[in-house]
């Protein structure tokens, strides 16, 4: 009898044991579209949360310092083109900051030239190639941030979204790596390949085949690149009508054309900067793509924001201003109400 019971119990044990190995959050599970037609995300949030966490632990924490203070770097420094509207402390933090998102391992002198000889660090020096193109990459950020907010949100991107602590981020593209649609990230703008039209006769589709070879391509590439299916932004009966696709498929599109800005405005100016070992086979430099940014994930870095409050990141680029007489130049005063 005693014996029994003991056994009872533990059998009672080993069921609630299982079912309670059973009990993990349950995946998450949104509808993006009209009921009935699959048009589902799931995401494992014990996932996301553990790779969030990671991520976290090393963003760098770098608190701003009072960004009002005298002198401008413009003013300090000799050769400053794009951040000379911050102030000399901010700018400092800001070299800090980049090398956090960039360079952690290499330091300052991944990007300022050492003199071989005396060992000393000439920071105004444009000699090494990564100090021009990480003044592009500054000018390519603030555009983001400035003018594709519609895309990344009031807070933008930093340096970290794409880099994650490595000079050269994970993904990027040259031509022949990639398949050929990837011009659409770059230098043509003929995605849409669906006719319009319910009857041959009333008009004419005259997409090639190749074209709707390179559409496909394009769509494989960006759902693979945000780790969603197609459904995220289509309803797969109607591929090509906008009333009935997600939110998503509207901000997926200013993407394509944010890609495309960043790669004709900032990347191929860069091209004959790049040394050998930096560009592909066919001799061009690199690009970016969804995936420098997405890296898998429907919003970067899971929404984690490490840019916020780095004015380095959004003001306008400055040019070396003569800072002595418009900073001399007090502020006027509000007019008061009233006043002819
Ligand atoms: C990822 C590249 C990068 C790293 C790393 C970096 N810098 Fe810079 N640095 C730049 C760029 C780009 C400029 C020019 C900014 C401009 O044109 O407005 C610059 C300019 C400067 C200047 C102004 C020099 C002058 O007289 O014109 C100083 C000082 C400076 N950096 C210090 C540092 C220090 C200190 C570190 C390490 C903590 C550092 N930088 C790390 C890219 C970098
Ligand atoms: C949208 C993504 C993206 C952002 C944001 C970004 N970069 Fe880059 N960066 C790239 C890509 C792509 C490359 C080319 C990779 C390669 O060198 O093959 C690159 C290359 C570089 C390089 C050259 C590395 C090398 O060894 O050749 C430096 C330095 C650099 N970026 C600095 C910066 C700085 C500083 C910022 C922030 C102001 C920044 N990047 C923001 C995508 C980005
Ligand atoms: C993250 C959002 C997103 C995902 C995921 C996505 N698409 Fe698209 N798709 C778009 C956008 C945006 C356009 C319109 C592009 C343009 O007009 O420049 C488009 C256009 C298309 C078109 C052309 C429609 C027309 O008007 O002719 C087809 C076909 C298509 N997608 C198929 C797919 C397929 C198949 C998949 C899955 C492999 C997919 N899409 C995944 C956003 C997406
Ligand atoms: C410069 C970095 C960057 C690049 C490159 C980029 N995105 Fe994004 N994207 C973001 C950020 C940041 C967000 C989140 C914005 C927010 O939280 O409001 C986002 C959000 C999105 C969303 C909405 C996700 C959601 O469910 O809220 C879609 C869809 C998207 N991006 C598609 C794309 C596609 C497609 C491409 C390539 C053509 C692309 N993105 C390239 C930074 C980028």
């Amino acid at each position: 009898m005693r014996r029994s019971h003991g056994r009872n119990l533990g059998i009672l044990g080993l069921v609630l044991m299982a079912s309670a190995a059973c009990e993990r959050p349950p995946v998450d599970h949104r509808t993006v579209g009209w009921r009935g037609i699959g048009m589902q995300e799931i995401e494992n949030p014990r996932s996301r949360d553990a790779d969030s966490t990671a991520l976290a632990a090393i963003i760098p924490v770098l608190t701003p310092a009072a960004v009002d203070t005298e002198p401008m770097a413009a003013g300090t420094y000799e050769n400053v083109q794009v951040l000379g509207n911050l102030s000399e402390i901010e700018f400092n933090l800001t070299m800090a900051a980049i090398t956090q998102w960039v360079s952690p391992e290499e330091g300052c002198t991944y990007c300022h030239y050492v003199d071989p000889e005396t060992g000393a660090v000439d920071m105004a020096s444009d000699d090494v190639y990564t100090k021009v193109v990480s003044r592009q990459m500054f000018r390519m950020v603030k555009e983001i941030n400035r003018e594709w907010s519609s895309h990344v949100g009031d807070a933008g991107v930093s340096c970290y979204t794409c880099h994650q602590g490595q000079p050269v981020p994970q993904y990027y593209w040259h031509f022949g790596d990639e398949p050929d649609g990837l011009r659409h990230f770059l230098d043509r703008d003929d995605i849409r390949v669906q006719s319009t039209w319910a009857i041959a006769s009333e008009g004419e589709n005259d997409v090639t085949t190749n074209q709707t070879w390179y559409t496909y391509e394009t769509m494989i590439h960006i759902s693979n690149s945000l780790g969603v299916t197609c459904t995220y932004c289509h309803q797969s009966s109607r591929w090509g009508d906008w009333e009935e696709s997600p939110p998503a498929r509207t901000q997926a599109l200013r993407g394509i054309r944010m890609v495309r800005a960043s790669n004709l405005g900032h990347m191929l100016p860069l091209e004959p900067e790049w040394p050998a070992e930096r560009r592909g086979e066919m001799g061009d430099g690199p690009k970016i793509e969804c995936l420098t940014c997405h890296q898998e994930r429907n919003v970067p870095q899971y929404g984690l924001i490490d840019g916020e409050g780095w004015r380095a990141l959004h003001l306008p680029v400055a040019v070396n201003a003569p800072v002595s007489e418009s900073q001399a130049t007090p502020v006027p005063a509000p007019i008061p109400d009233g006043t002819p």
